[in-house]
């Protein structure tokens, strides 16, 4: 039976007919402890969901929900390594690569050969063509191979080892790959490839870009072995491009893109901060992952996220969903998450390959506090859009400047409170507001938004963060009964591309292809030439 089907379901949506109808000001008036009530811990982490428009009850109806759903029960498929990837016939594995010493041998083994690699690079035992010291780091990824790490590597900044750089290339726009190259000499540069399949366009593009940039300086095609490394799980395609198999940094088919940053993918992150707080962001995420599988509903921090974006998706018909880190350092955490939740669960066909029948998720999009505040946040308060958003604060920061982050979290609050509660005309009008200026200076409030608190952005509780995210996509997915580790949305637009490339370059004819992709071929092409 579809969830939709359920008694749950229909008491919710029963339920909503009330609420909906309900401003967040008079739930607040109603309930003067709703802080208490409707906000979670777990160790130094907060979620405060007091701001979402529910009360007590909507959470015990989404927690039967998700009883009926059965997360419990995938969450144990997920752990015992069944192939709950079936379109791909794939395990889900990606919390067993920071399971420490219970980590499968596999995982073990290359933890360790990335913590040797680090150590030579870091000591300077590792050296280019020239006997110089390695200085930069590019690494060359897309998506999965490239989001993850480099949010990572921003979000720990303040840790960046002294001697080394960390850069990231992913767009096969040659500007990305051009304008980096640029600021680097061949002599101390080291390229990581990262890419899964070894097969990814973009990255083998400019991968074989990045190895011409080195043989033209250094001539002596056996120093690629000594500038590039690659993460991958094609040791062939490795191999055949000119990396020696020992600089091979191996991860397994059952890590998906998005969920792999705790694998060899993420390599240029302990290159960046270092081997022990590399492990550190795997202790962080390890720490959410017991947290997940063992704390009750009530105060289990990825399934109440996951509940709060069922109730706003598919009740209140929130199809827009923001992030927003109170923390530069953060800054790429949206982007990441992205890709996390819209490809993961983009999805309009269920586990039986039948239509669904409810929206899937949202629109996710957002950027760093304050700066969204001076572009967008315009249309979340006075827009005609409902919003859910995601406030991620930090109690301390990693650059105390004085005066900076007091200011930036009272923002934070400023902006979650104004959003929830609003300004009414009386008082506007009590504020001195002209009266031909009222409807404008009025906010109807009313958008719902979680907070997050963070102690401090460590690698600890970065982990913590992702993984909080990785199994509230889990969720959602169980709930929304879809495989959530495939991606064949991306695959069609690959296909025609690789069939429009010939049509640009006049090798293959246009007139089969529809009237508009042609006419623009043929436009781009009078310029081209
Ligand atoms: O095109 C989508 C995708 O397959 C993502 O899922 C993945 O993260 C990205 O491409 C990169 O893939 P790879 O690591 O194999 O280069």
């Amino acid at each position: 039976m579809r969830l939709t089907e359920t008694s749950g379901w229909r008491a919710l949506a029963d339920h909503v007919k009330q609420l909906r109808q309900k401003h967040l000001r008079s739930l607040f008036a109603d309930d003067p402890s709703r802080f208490e009530h409707l906000s979670c811990r777990h160790g130094n982490l907060l979620v405060d969901y007091s701001k979402q428009r529910l009360t007590g009850e909507t959470m015990q109806l989404l927690r039967q929900l998700a009883q009926t759903a059965d997360i419990a029960g995938w969450a144990r498929r997920m752990r015992s390594g069944e192939a709950i990837n079936h379109t791909e016939q794939r395990a889900v594995r990606h919390v067993d690569l920071r399971a420490g010493d219970a980590a499968p041998p596999e995982v073990r083994n290359v933890l360790t050969r990335m913590q040797a690699f680090c150590e030579r690079v870091h000591s300077g035992q590792w050296r280019g063509y020239s006997g110089e010291r390695i200085t930069d780091i590019l690494n060359i990824g897309i998506g999965g191979s490239d989001l993850g790490p480099h949010m990572a590597v921003q979000a720990l900044a303040a840790r960046q080892h002294p001697d080394i750089r960390v850069h990231f290339v992913s767009n096969l726009d040659g500007a990305d790959l051009a304008n980096m190259l640029q600021h680097l000499s061949p002599r101390s540069t080291l390229f990581v490839i990262a890419s899964k399949t070894f097969t990814t366009l973009e990255t083998i593009t400019n991968a074989r870009t990045a190895r011409d940039w080195l043989l033209a300086a250094c001539g002596d095609p056996s120093m690629v072995a000594r500038h590039f490394v690659a993460a991958s799980t094609n040791l062939k395609a490795t191999g055949e491009f000119g990396i020696a198999p020992e600089n091979v940094f191996e991860f397994q088919d059952w890590v998906g893109g998005r969920f792999s940053l705790w694998s060899a993918i993420g390599l240029p992150i302990a290159l960046a901060v270092g081997f022990a707080n590399f492990k550190e962001l795997l202790a962080g995420a390890r720490d959410m992952d017991e947290h997940f599988f063992s704390a009750p509903a009530e105060s289990n921090l990825p399934l109440t996220l996951a509940l709060l974006a069922l109730w706003n998706t598919n009740f209140l018909k929130a199809h827009s969903h923001g992030v927003f880190p109170y923390s530069h350092s953060l800054g790429l955490l949206p982007a990441h998450l992205q890709q996390l939740e819209m490809e993961s669960n983009g999805k309009h066909v269920d586990r039986q390959g039948l239509p669904v029948d409810i929206a899937t998720a949202p629109i996710l999009w957002g950027t760093a506090g304050t700066n969204g505040q001076h572009s967008f946040f315009q249309l979340l308060h006075q827009g005609s859009e409902l919003v859910a958003s995601d406030f991620i604060a930090l109690a301390r920061s990693d650059f105390p400047l004085p005066g900076h982050h007091s200011n930036l979290l009272a923002n934070c609050l400023a902006q979650s409170s104004a959003l929830a509660f609003g300004q009414t005309q009386k008082e506007a009008r009590q504020a001195g507001i002209p009266e031909s200026l009222l409807p404008y200076r009025t906010f109807p409030g009313n958008q719902p938004s979680t907070t997050i608190v963070l102690p401090e952005l460590s690698p600890f509780t970065l982990g913590q963060l992702v993984a909080l995210y990785e199994h509230k996509v889990f969720c959602l997915g169980v709930l929304w009964n879809l495989n959530s580790f495939d991606q064949w949305g991306v695959e069609l637009g690959k296909q025609l591309a690789s069939r429009l490339a010939p049509c640009l370059r006049g090798e293959a004819a246009s007139d089969t292809l529809d009237s508009s992709t042609r006419g623009l071929i043929d436009h781009l092409r009078q310029f081209r030439t």
